[in-house]
């Protein structure tokens, strides 16, 4: 099996570079798909998501090359009516943003038949809000148990109003607005940089979208879009993941390229269980004394707020902090995987309905862990990490969706860690 074998306890010193952001690139590795030509997608991140989708890519007839960080994507020949699409149904069900390509796909070929796309085991995460706004633009679809066929003679703007901020909803409908005819606004939109790094490549390849970052954006349709050459921004959840392992171990770590601005709701969680955050010329310092404060409470909520992204790795800090506090998530509703695991290690968590409480204990014990989930997985990487004793997380590819090599990043802080094939003995 998979896993990561950590031996704890260290206190955290040194300097790593946060790979490129998993949740901009996806979006954008779809865009691509809107453009007849070749684009250049810099900072990609080496991650098993971006191997998936360009997997799917693939099938639809994209050509694609991959040197390092770099990927060059052809779409000139596109599947189109008269091909059958086969798009691999363990890339589609293996992660949720294989929905990216709908919205995306709908634009230049009006035919799209795939199955409902998987991802974490954090919530129903239904897709409602992507077909009732595509229906809106002139989209027949039509559901089956497994999958759905969605088909336009030609998609068309319309006014949308979000009920609740998703950022996949926003993305898709951006996705289907940039080539539709006439305008569209998204009203509640989500306002995450990474809609903001969707709509600056779009943008730089000739769309025309106004209000990207605010909750209102408007969308003018283009008749087409031209090749591009984009670098994909810092991954602000992987710095986040390492600030909270500064937060766990203790230590002093600069984390170069965070995208600090992108951070502030982090950066200010952090503050109040007593780290110092410094904002440096290409990066993040944080310095963090032994005592961990606890914090009365945290909650999360979608950009600007605390990310749901993070609720584990910062539960996991709490854990280890001095006093009682909360930790409540808003986004979604099962999402506290990990409690269970943490509670092998020692913690004091008592989970209830969609906040947990926490009486912070001297130090958690290595234990033998399940990851579930990608970020529950990082987060025991951290528990382990402050751990006494060794630890073995099992399920590493859960991990590897979206950390680039988090063993190797946490060495370069101090973290005695590794991966490894484990039997199930140690
Ligand atoms: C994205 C991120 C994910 C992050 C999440 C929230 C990517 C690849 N993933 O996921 O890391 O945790 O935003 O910040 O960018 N919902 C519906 N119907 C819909 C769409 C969403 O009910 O049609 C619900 C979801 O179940 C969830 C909430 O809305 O409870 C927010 O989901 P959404 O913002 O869409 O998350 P994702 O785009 O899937």
């Amino acid at each position: 099996m998979d896993a990561i074998q950590i031996y704890g306890g260290n206190r955290l010193e040194g300097q790593t570079k946060v790979q490129g952001s998993k949740n901009a690139v996806l979006p954008i590795l779809a865009a691509t798909l809107l453009i007849n030509g070749t684009c250049e997608i810099k900072n990609c991140p080496v991650i098993s998501d971006v191997h998936h989708m360009l997997r799917l890519m693939e099938s639809l007839c994209c050509k694609i090359e991959r040197s390092g960080h770099t990927i060059r994507i052809y779409t000139g020949q596109l599947f189109g009516h008269d091909m059958p699409c086969n798009m691999p149904s363990d890339s589609v069900c293996v992660m949720r943003s294989s929905i990216m390509l709908l919205g995306a796909l709908l634009a230049r070929t009006g035919r799209v038949d795939m199955q409902y796309p998987g991802g974490c085991v954090i919530g129903k995460r239904p897709i409602d809000l992507h077909l009732k706004g595509l229906r809106k633009m002139g989209v027949v679809i039509e559901e089956r148990e497994d999958g759905f066929l969605a088909e336009t003679k030609g998609l068309i703007g319309a006014e949308h109003k979000l009920p609740f901020v998703s950022v996949g909803a926003t993305e898709n409908l951006v996705l289907a607005a940039v080539l539709a005819k006439g305008d569209t606004v998204i009203e509640n939109a989500a306002r995450e940089p990474e809609i903001c790094a969707l709509c600056d490549f779009l943008n730089q390849a000739g769309a025309r979208i106004e209000g990207a970052g605010t909750s209102r954006i408007l969308i003018r349709g283009v008749e087409k879009l031209h090749e591009v050459s984009y670098e994909v921004p810092a991954d602000r959840i992987v710095a986040g993941t390492y600030l909270a392992a500064c937060l766990c171990c203790g230590g002093e770590i600069y984390l170069k390229d965070a995208p600090c601005s992108q951070m502030t709701a982090v950066n200010v969680a952090a503050a109040s269980m007593g780290a110092e955050v410094y904002e440096g010329s290409d990066g993040l310092q944080i310095v963090c004394k032994d005592k961990r404060k606890m914090p009365e409470r945290l909650r999360t909520d979608s950009y600007p707020g605390f990310p749901t992204d993070l609720q584990s790795a910062f539960l996991t800090a709490m854990t280890m902090a001095e006093g009682r506090g909360t930790m409540e998530e808003t986004i979604f509703e099962n999402r506290f995987h990990i409690v269970g695991q943490l509670q092998k290690m020692g913690a004091k968590i008592i989970c209830k309905e969609n906040t947990v409480s926490v009486e912070g204990i001297e130090r958690l014990k290595g234990n033998i862990l399940q990851a579930e989930e990608l970020r529950g997985g990082a987060a025991l990487v951290l528990a382990g990490s402050a751990a006494d004793g060794s630890s073995i997380v099992e399920n590493r590819h859960f991990i590897e969706r979206g950390y680039e090599n988090i063993c190797q990043d946490l060495r370069d802080l101090g973290v005695r860690c590794e991966t490894m094939e484990y039997s199930g003995r140690v």
